[in-house]
């Protein structure tokens, strides 16, 4: 749906492209970026400023949308060396607009028959005629998806040739975003080795600007919804944040990393995962083993479960980083203190795999989250500046948050429009 890029190839090209891609990922590179973060994190703030007018006790505003376009902006600038929305005007941009729907519409019930049939499809001739055979679907949510992978791929088509030629010219020899310095890594790997295709780089776009969008957003929106929940919380990580002396300049990298309260806060959202769940098969027969044992219908206690190769298995990265025997009693409960003191035993002995914090909120392995240093950097950042400048109250409009691929909240059940609104209100004038 979104090209050959690191979510969706496997084997050997993944091994390649993860290779390519991990030095800009690396916190070295990171705290390059953090200026890009800033300078579209003002204009963030700008942008709702003038849309909350002065001296009210809260404006309703959709908090996600902003995120949604803040997030878009941020990985434009720092992942690919392109604005997609000053964050000025109101007009949506067609690229903000599909992204924005691709993972609701991907994962709508209509789209059932066409992702089973997607493992036969694939090895139906070149992808012109795979597109020409699914165009003739008479299924709307299918039309909708072809709409919107074509402009996804459109654009990001002509970004990359933009950036190719700059690049051949020279003109972007000290590139600092992510696209930018991955072409300048690839041209100089000779094409037999290690060296990506032009569309396994094109790939690369829609993918990373994928995986970045809709998680961070929707984390961001959720942190801002914990902290009108609980004003105390949200006052404590304002004293914390203005109590930093910066002499007037922004916290940089290792500043926003040792602010203790704001990384609790953080992690609290960390435990309710974007991605809720990820999906695996065994490559070989194995053995799984079970924490606690399991008995099944006919009385028999399990104590591990063999799964023959090629069974699909959905690993639930929600339950895991709530999981009570783990947590201990108060697992479901949003506390960042939990984060200020040691972590219950059992969590540290668990050995839980994934490569943050004894959570499986960016899961683990050589499929794990290759930008969760960049989401942490990008998530304290917005966060550092929207409690700096703003408060923020619950609204009366419902919140109902979706299990979905990626879990993203509506007002009602029965709508797929990702929004969530708060009341805000200015902290000071001018
Ligand atoms: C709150 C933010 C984020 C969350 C919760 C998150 C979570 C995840 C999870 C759970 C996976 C594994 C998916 C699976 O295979 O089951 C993943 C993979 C991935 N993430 Fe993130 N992510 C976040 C932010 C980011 C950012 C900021 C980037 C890039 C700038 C990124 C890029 C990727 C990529 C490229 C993969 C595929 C890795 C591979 O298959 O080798 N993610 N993410």
């Amino acid at each position: 749906m979104i090209g050959p890029g690191l979510v969706s190839v496997t084997g050997e090209t993944h091994r390649k492209q993860r290779k390519m891609l991990t030095p800009v990922f690396s916190a070295k590179h990171l705290c390059t970026v953090v200026p890009n973060f800033y300078r579209v994190t003002n204009k963030l703030v700008q942008a709702i400023s003038s849309r909350v007018p002065a001296h009210t006790v809260g404006t309703d505003i959709d908090v996600l949308g902003w995120m949604r376009r803040a997030a878009l902006e941020l990985i434009g600038q720092a992942g690919i060396g392109y604005s997609f929305d000053p964050l000025t005007e109101d007009v949506p941009d067609a690229y903000a607009e599909a992204i924005k729907y691709f993972a609701p519409v991907a994962t709508s019930p209509g789209m059932l028959l066409l992702r089973q049939a997607a493992l036969y499809l694939e090895h139906l001739g070149p992808a012109w005629l795979r597109h020409w055979v699914i165009e003739r679907l008479p299924v709307p949510s299918v039309r909708r998806l072809i709409h919107i992978t074509d402009v996804l791929h459109e654009r990001s088509v002509e970004i990359f040739r933009a950036k190719r030629t700059a690049v051949e010219a020279g003109n972007d020899t000290d590139a600092k975003d992510i696209m930018g310095i991955l072409l300048w890594e690839n041209m100089k790997v000779s094409p037999g080795e290690d060296r990506l295709p032009e569309d396994q780089l094109i790939g690369q776009m829609s993918t990373i600007i994928f995986a970045v969008m809709d998680t961070t957003s929707n984390a961001m929106a959720r942190t801002l919804q914990f902290l009108a929940a609980h004003p105390d919380v949200q006052m404590k990580l304002w004293r914390e944040i203005i109590d930093v002396k910066t002499g007037g300049n922004h916290l940089d990298y290792d500043q926003l990393h040792a602010l203790p309260y704001l990384d609790a806060s953080l992690r609290v959202i960390f435990r309710h995962p974007p991605a809720p769940l990820s999906a695996r098969q065994a490559l070989k027969d194995t053995v799984l083993p079970l924490s606690d044992p399991i008995r099944t219908t006919d009385g028999t206690l399990l104590h591990e479960l063999a799964l023959p190769h090629g069974t699909n298995i959905l690993v639930s990265n929600l339950a895991c980083n709530r999981n009570e025997a783990l947590w201990g009693a108060d697992a479901h409960q949003w506390k960042p203190e939990r984060w200020l003191a040691p972590l219950p035993a059992t969590v540290e002995t668990a050995a839980i795999p994934g490569v943050y914090s004894n959570l499986m909120m960016f899961m683990g392995g050589a499929r794990s989250c290759i930008g969760f240093m960049f989401s942490q950097l990008e998530m304290k950042v917005i966060l550092s500046k929207m409690i700096a400048n703003f408060t923020f109250t619950l609204s009366d409009k419902p919140m109902i948050w979706n299990f979905a691929g990626i879990s993203y909240p509506t007002v009602s059940t029965e709508s797929t429009k990702p929004e969530l609104w708060l009341k805000v209100k200015k902290l000071h004038e001018g």
